[in-house]
């Protein structure tokens, strides 16, 4: 039993928890802005070493839960990618936010934020851009830097894409990814082979994606360069099902568009079965990864009384999105997007098979061959030639198409098409129009995607900041980190209870045993053992282990070791201690068993 006294323990959530954490962070090698010795650039941040490891361990728990766990594919695809993606993906058009810039001082900011932060409107991206000139207008908006007026400033749609060019000159234009997803997408031709043509199926990414934001702002949670974690589920719409039982029971928060839109709207407390047959969550496919994330989440140290999914009003979702629910954690009193789980459709597939020409569809049998009646064509090229010359392949792509999607057109003695916005009639018999009857295996369908897309950053901030803890101890104050062991940096420090070569000896003869043990461990022989203990707290160390003269002394080799959050202290033999505490890791066995 501890011997020590301890007060009670805060969780603190007004604004001061933020501000300290991120001096904590930097004070500790979590994270701190990037290039400082050149006054540092808005928007970019370098996990310390700490932080990367933190960061790693996250990544490493949503591979296991994502990638592995369900059985998913992982690929690592380049961060910069041609224009055309960009073209088809429709972030070239579509992937603005609104800029106001001030007249005073010139600083750029979002409009829809300068908005929402001083005005009742709470969805403000969704407006057009002339009523987000008028609002700024009427309510007498003010820069936030240096408080000049706004109104009759130009707002306008700025693409957040950072662009490049690929090799010498300006030949081919190419683009920083602004999400994982492409990278899945455009290769899906191949990994559809990979998946042996079988929906459903997925593909995971975890990389690097880069947006060049307005107004970077609140540390790691708004950055110009950040990292995703991304699953695209591949699934045919008409028949592939999720395996719903295996989460239908998982509790959940919810906050429907159609709460949000009451002037009473309120949270939902349902389970995921509830949500989907109440027609709450529209797909199931949705409800299942919702269903996943949450237990996951828990794990890995979110407060679960700080969490909640919220569905996308319709004037918010993404271009690409029919559906979009976020995972969003207090903080500060503010609620924070973590992740979307949007239903995208065929939107992504289909634009690239438009674009690109390559098939971006999968062949689905039929589990019995269909007859089928199917119209074709076989036009005269001794007419088209002459009369179509260079136009005369184009005139059969028309013929082709029309007789598949109305073959009423044809009924006539002549045939009306378009080609580049004029009309031409063709005679019927000069088409080589015929209706046969085929015999098919199966049809080539383009699979709808699920993606569950994880922002790792603001994952990073929320662990870190719904850990934040101070107490007193002895009459001390004390401040640390109650993360989890699966992803704190490190497990177990290892201190010599003072400078003296026998004990140092001994310590780091404990280190190795440990570090055997796959632990990841750190040791400490500077300072006096409190500030030691006090270190390792701050930068969430579940246990950490002391040699004393106890453990050279006496015939059984023993040692202390105290555990972070209830500061208690057992003595056990070094003998086993690796086991011990591997399994205490594995979540197998509780420090106050022992
Ligand atoms: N592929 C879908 C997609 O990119 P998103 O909602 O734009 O969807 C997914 O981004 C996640 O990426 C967000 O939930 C958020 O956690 C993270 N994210 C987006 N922009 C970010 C930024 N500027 N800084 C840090 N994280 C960001």
């Amino acid at each position: 039993m501890s011997e020590h006294e301890h007060a009670e323990t805060t969780a603190t959530t007004d604004e001061s928890t933020s501000e300290q954490l991120v001096e904590l962070a930097k004070r500790r090698g979590y994270f701190f802005q990037s290039s400082g010795a050149y006054g540092g650039v808005g928007g970019f941040y370098t996990f310390g070493p700490q932080g990367a490891s933190l960061k790693g361990n996250v990544e490493d728990a949503w591979r296991d839960r994502f990638a592995v766990a369900e059985g998913n594919m992982e690929i690592d695809a380049p961060t910069i990618m041609p224009e055309p993606v960009f073209e088809a993906s429709g972030h070239l058009d579509g992937f603005d936010d609104m800029l106001v810039e001030c007249p005073e001082c010139g600083e750029s900011h979002r409009a829809d934020h300068v908005v929402e932060d001083n005005t009742e409107y709470e969805d403000a991206e969704s407006l057009p851009i002339p009523e987000v000139e008028e609002v700024i207008a009427e309510h007498q908006l003010v820069c936030p830097s240096c408080g000049a007026g706004l109104a009759g400033q130009a707002v306008e749609a700025f693409n957040l894409m950072f662009a490049t060019n690929i090799g010498p000159g300006d030949s081919q234009p190419g683009y920083l990814r602004p999400e994982t997803a492409q990278g899945i997408f455009v290769e899906f031709p191949r990994l559809k082979e990979y998946a042996r043509n079988q929906l459903p199926f997925g593909v995971t990414q975890i990389g690097r994606a880069y947006r060049n934001e307005i107004s970077p702002r609140r540390s790691i949670i708004r950055t110009r360069e950040f990292t995703q974690a991304e699953l695209e589920y591949f699934v045919d719409p008409e028949e592939d099902e999720p395996e719903l039982e295996a989460v239908e029971d998982v509790a959940v928060t919810l906050y429907p568009a159609s709460e949000q839109n009451k002037d009473d709207g309120d949270e939902i407390e349902t389970t995921i079965g509830d949500a989907v047959e109440e027609g709450i969550i529209a797909s199931p496919w949705v409800a299942y990864f919702l269903g996943v994330a949450k237990p996951w989440y828990d794990a890995i140290g979110v407060d679960m009384d700080r969490f909640r999914f919220r569905q996308h009003l319709s004037g918010e979702r993404a271009h690409y999105a029919s559906d979009c629910w976020d995972a969003e954690s207090e903080i500060d009193g503010n609620w924070i997007e973590m992740a979307g789980f949007a239903y995208r459709g065929d939107y992504d597939l289909s634009k690239h098979a438009e674009h690109s020409g390559d098939r971006f569809t999968v062949f689905k049998q039929y589990d019995e061959p269909k007859t089928v009646e199917r119209a074709t064509v076989d036009p005269d090229m001794s007419y088209l030639g002459p009369e179509f010359g260079g136009d005369a392949q184009a005139v059969v792509a028309e013929l082709e198409s029309l007789a598949g999607r109305d073959r009423s057109a044809f009924d006539g003695d002549t045939v009306a098409i378009e080609l580049d916005g004029e009309t031409h009639e063709l005679p019927v018999e000069k088409t080589g129009f015929s209706v046969e009857e085929q015999t098919e295996a199966g049809e080539h369908i383009v699979p709808h995607v699920v993606e569950p897309s994880f922002g790792v950053d603001r994952l990073v901030y929320t662990v870190l900041h719904h850990a934040y803890r101070e107490d007193e101890v002895d009459g001390e104050e004390r401040t640390y980190l109650d993360l989890e062991p699966e992803v704190a940096p490190t497990f177990v420090g290892v201190f010599p209870l003072q400078n003296d070569a026998e004990l140092e000896a001994q310590a780091n003869e404990v280190v190795a045993d440990l570090r055997d043990a796959g632990l990841s461990i750190t040791y400490d022989d500077s300072g006096n053992i409190g500030r030691r203990y006090r270190r390792q707290d701050e930068v969430g160390t579940p246990f950490c282990v002391t040699v004393d003269y106890e453990t050279i002394e006496d015939e059984e080799t023993t040692v202390t070791v105290r555990e972070r959050d209830t500061t208690d202290q057992k003595r056990l033999p070094v003998e086993g201690l690796a086991e011990t505490l591997a399994e205490i890791r594995e979540g197998d066995l509780e420090f106050d068993e022992l």
